[in-house]
């Protein structure tokens, strides 16, 4: 199978907690890295913009068992397509706290690539997402081989 990248927008269906956000975020990097996924993933209060890579095939899988989680809803398809190189290749789910970034990094790098201050990843080309992700992409901390954690100014969530 061959190495795509999908980038989907949901909602929140209710406020996840910091603490439920770090064991979903624990389980994600547990598979993708079985699965041999990358990506990264950022959200907000009430919304999500995600990056997936991998084989056609997992990828597929994962966006349909994503699709089926009633965490979210209104799931949103940004673009999917073959690419030659991945962008995350080493965080099997890089993850950013948008609301942690603070309100003018969060404001800089929205207005470079959209039209608002505000995180609304269904008003986003396919090209201006992906931008914005690897733009963010620096924001993410490693803490390890695959994993990732909060900027410093982020809330604490462990
Ligand atoms: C916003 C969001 C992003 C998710 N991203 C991933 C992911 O990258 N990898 C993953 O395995 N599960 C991810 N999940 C969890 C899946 O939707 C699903 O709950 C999980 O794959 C089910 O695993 P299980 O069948 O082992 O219980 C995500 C869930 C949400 C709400």
């Amino acid at each position: 199978m061959r190495l795509v990248r999908l980038i989907y927008a949901s909602r929140s269906a209710r406020p996840l907690g910091m603490r439920e956000m770090v064991t979903l975020l624990e389980h994600c990097r547990q598979h993708n890295h079985d699965q041999e996924i990358t990506g990264m993933l950022a959200f907000s209060r009430d919304g999500f913009l995600q990056v997936l890579e991998g084989s056609g095939q997992r990828v597929n899988a994962l966006y349909h068992r994503i699709a089926a989680d009633p965490r979210h809803h209104q799931l949103a398809l940004i673009s999917y397509g073959e690419v030659v190189e991945r962008e995350f290749p080493d965080w099997n789910m890089a993850a950013l706290d948008v609301v942690g970034l603070g309100a003018s990094r969060r404001a800089a790098a929205l207005l470079k690539y959209g039209t608002s201050a505000v995180f609304d990843p269904y008003s986003m080309s396919a090209t201006a997402a992906l931008r914005l992700m690897v733009a963010w992409r620096s924001e993410v901390v490693p803490s390890s081989a695959g994993e990732s954690r909060m900027p410093a100014d982020a809330p604490q969530i462990a």
